[in-house]
């Protein structure tokens, strides 16, 4: 059997149509246009409208990426959300997603901060790569406006909402995840943090009062840390592909600032040609971020067959993520057919030893059934008899006592 690959067969964004420019902060806090600009590279910004959500958004970009995989809702194995603003702590969103879309497979929730897209992609591939699965949707979707104190100009300025969707699925053609580096320092875990709202300090007047339900950010260290692995981590996936940077024909970086992807472009000697950056329209968008900006690529036909792309992300945790991923042909060959191997059989992958493996464990189930109807058969009439048996010994006890 030939080995698989995961391959991204669709793609689909949604972003809210309210825009939050510069100028429109500039009348609700001290700041200035020229210094959001010149500071962070961002123009403005997508906010959700009453009625939007993570799940909503969701749903949204979900539906363009599977009509452009030219799959039905029903065709998912699996559903894996990357988010940081659910719509609910409890319950998952992505199980709400996975209720709209209309699908029936496992849905869960990933929570690595602005790396939750590229941890996704990356374990998505996994369940690709085994044959277990054959098409797997993941999303990054945030609404962070909803976690910002619109009066701290330290993070107001930064951040927007919006969904970036994807299909990852199996094929035998050659690509997709060529190499992956999943990182965590949790060393600096309150550089980025919402503390009011979890189970160690769960919302109370005291949280609110404080504004601890908002987001909190110490700028600078998130600043240094994502400069340092932007460009270690980006070396080491290229490495490990056994390529060079010379063969990276795109670069998606995590959209937080302008002047962090420039200085880790400097330090990997690349183009910023072949960088994709659309954070002056949408500012950091968090887990959608490299989605927002992968389909946009996509679209503007940046991003051609055989391509071989690096998607690098950094943020709360403090988490980083970065993968090297190669695009196989967009049409749908016979590579992208083969039926797909019950994740109960895997690693099982010899047809005969299939057949038999299932032939054992209809026999199983029948025997089980067997059982359980023999003994639900015995009950009944054991039951009575018992029933009867200890009313006759009442009664005797009762007759000889009255004696
Ligand atoms: O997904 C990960 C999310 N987080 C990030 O990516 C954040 C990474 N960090 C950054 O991007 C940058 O550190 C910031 C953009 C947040 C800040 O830029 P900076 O160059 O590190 O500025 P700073 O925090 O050192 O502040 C410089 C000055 C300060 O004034 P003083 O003390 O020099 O008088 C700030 O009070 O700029 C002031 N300032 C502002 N001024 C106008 C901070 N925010 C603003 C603002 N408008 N919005």
């Amino acid at each position: 059997m030939a080995p698989y690959y995961a391959k991204i067969s669709g793609w689909g964004m949604y972003v809210p149509e309210n825009v939050l420019t510069n100028h429109d902060l500039e009348k609700m806090m001290d700041t200035s246009d020229e210094w959001i600009v010149t500071r962070t590279g961002i123009r403005e910004r997508r906010i959700i409208s009453e009625g939007e959500t993570t799940v909503s958004m969701s749903v949204e970009a979900s539906k363009r990426a599977l009509a452009q995989a030219g799959i039905q809702p029903e065709d998912l194995d699996l559903i894996i959300l990357a988010t940081s603003t659910p719509d609910y702590l409890v319950p998952p969103a992505s199980s709400m997603i996975q209720d709209q879309l209309g699908a029936q497979c496992g849905a869960f929730t990933l929570v690595a901060g602005c790396s939750g897209f590229v941890y996704s992609l990356a374990t998505a591939a996994q369940f690709i790569q085994t044959g277990a699965y054959k098409h797997i949707l993941v999303i990054g979707a945030e609404v962070i406006s909803k976690g910002i104190d619109w009066e701290d100009r330290n993070t107001a300025v930064l951040f927007g909402d919006g969904a970036g969707a994807v299909v990852v699925s199996r094929t035998t053609r050659p690509g997709g995840l060529l190499s992956m580096k999943l990182g965590s320092d949790g060393s600096g875990w309150d550089a980025l943090l919402l503390p009011g709202i979890g189970i160690k300090n769960y919302p109370s007047h005291e949280i609110i009062d404080r504004k601890d339900h908002k987001l909190k950010m110490k700028g600078r260290p998130v600043f240094k840390f994502a400069t340092r692995v932007m460009s270690d981590a980006t070396t080491e996936v290229v490495t490990q592909a056994g390529l060079t940077m010379d063969d990276i024909d795109v670069l998606i970086p995590h959209q937080a600032n302008q002047r962090i992807i420039d200085l880790a472009l400097r330090r990997l000697g690349f183009p910023a040609e072949k960088t994709v950056v659309n954070l002056d329209r949408y500012g950091n968008t968090s887990a959608a971020s490299i989605p927002l900006a992968l389909v946009e690529a996509m679209e503007e036909g940046r991003i051609k067959e055989h391509d071989k792309v690096v998607m690098i992300a950094f943020g709360a945790g403090l988490t980083y993520a970065a993968v090297v991923w190669e695009f196989q042909p967009w049409e749908i060959g016979p590579e992208d057919e083969e039926e797909a191997i019950l994740v109960t059989n895997w690693p099982v992958d010899n047809v005969f030893q299939r057949k038999m493996q299932e032939m054992r464990l209809a026999a199983w189930k029948m025997k089980v059934q067997a059982r359980t109807k023999a003994s639900e058969a015995s009950m009944a009439i054991m039951l009575p008899l018992y029933s009867f048996r200890k009313g006759l010994k009442k009664r005797i006890n009762g007759d000889k006592k009255a004696k």
